[in-house]
């Protein structure tokens, strides 16, 4: 469909800023993968800078701007990371 997981999030009103509206330049979708999934998409060469830069990252962090959604990840399961 296009969307990202920034954009579902967004389209639920849940708490994530994504204050550069999906453009890799913020890092305010932060978010942490819960559930296991190779559906997703490997971490771009942008998104690993970006994420290095925060305090609150761990290993399941992803930039949820940079999740194209696809039928595959049905059932992910998300933590929005604090800022
Ligand atoms: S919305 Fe800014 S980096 Fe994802």
């Amino acid at each position: 469909m296009g969307l990202s997981l920034k954009d579902l999030c967004k389209a639920y009103e849940l708490p994530m800023e994504a204050m550069c509206g999906g453009m890799a330049m913020c890092a305010t979708c932060h978010c942490y993968i819960l559930s296991e999934s190779s559906s997703l998409p490997e971490k771009g060469d942008i998104e690993e800078a970006l994420l290095s830069e925060l305090f609150t990252t761990n290993s399941s962090s992803r930039l949820a701007c940079q999740i194209q959604l696809t039928g595959a990840m049905d059932g992910l399961s998300i933590e929005i990371a604090p800022n």
